[in-house]
């Protein structure tokens, strides 16, 4: 479970305090828009019943599956959001990576890989000036628990590498090293966590359609743009959307 008394124990810094959690709910991330809360609430859940994806999607799970959790941000105002799913996202990949001993990926903007197939996903949202930075990351789903006909093929970290894995324990994981990067981002932007993220950089020098187009990543860019080649020779940088890849 993601109850309090199995995760605070894991939490030493000021992600999580204060630590909100439902055994059910429709969505974390409404747990906390305008919740008024400071920066570092969080809310965790066992159960969405109308769990949220990007681009209007649903993001669903069997309940005790999965780790949900949304955490409330008062970023500077003048900073540039999208960055803040690249962070989340290079911490998700961290924990993942800690906990199966498999290298992960950020696959820009938002998503986290394993074996080529999305393990996480984050979603951010904005409402006068706090962001809640959602992130789903399939952990113990069977191969036949996860969702059909997603755009981006599907695992958890049990149908990677065949082992079951204490959400709670990565969750506290998870917090801890998101604030850690989170800290870093504030005073340095998206070149303090780059040499973790341009490592990462699961598209670089693949085959992909971006809205339609083909294409060929070449990078993901300092400022968190995505830098693209489109086969008509067009060199240009892509703020956000969606890119699929041939796999
Ligand atoms: C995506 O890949 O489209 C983003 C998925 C984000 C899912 C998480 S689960 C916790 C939080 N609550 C939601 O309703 N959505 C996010």
């Amino acid at each position: 479970m993601l109850s309090s008394e199995a995760v605070e124990l894991h939490l030493r810094g000021r992600f999580g305090k204060p630590y909100l959690y439902e055994p059910e709910c429709e969505s974390t991330q409404q747990l906390l828009v305008d919740s008024g809360l400071p920066e570092g609430a969080v809310a965790a859940t066992d159960h969405q019943t109308g769990g949220r994806g990007r681009l209007g999607r649903t993001w669903e799970e069997p309940a005790g599956s999965s780790v949900l959790v949304s955490v409330l941000l008062h970023p500077p105002a003048e900073r540039r959001l999208p960055e803040l799913s690249l962070v989340a996202a290079l911490a998700v990949a961290e924990t993942v990576e800690l906990a199966v001993v498999l290298a992960a990926q950020v696959k820009w903007p938002n998503d986290v890989m394993l074996n080529r197939r999305k393990v996480a996903g984050i979603l951010s949202e904005l409402s006068d000036g706090t962001v809640v930075v959602g992130i789903g990351i399939n952990v113990n789903q069977t191969r036949d628990q996860l969702p059909l006909g997603a755009p981006t093929e599907p695992a958890s970290l049990r149908t990677a590498t065949g082992t079951t894995y204490d959400r709670a324990v990565l969750l506290g994981s998870l917090l801890m090293r998101l604030e850690r990067m989170y800290d870093v981002w504030l005073d340095a932007g998206l070149d303090g966590i780059y040499g973790g993220l341009g490592a990462r950089d699961f598209l670089r020098g693949r085959r992909i359609t971006a809205d339609g187009e083909p294409a060929t990543a070449v990078q993901i860019l300092r400022d968190g743009r995505l830098e693209i080649e489109t086969d008509s020779g067009e060199v240009k940088a892509l703020e956000s959307g969606e890119v699929l890849f041939a796999r």
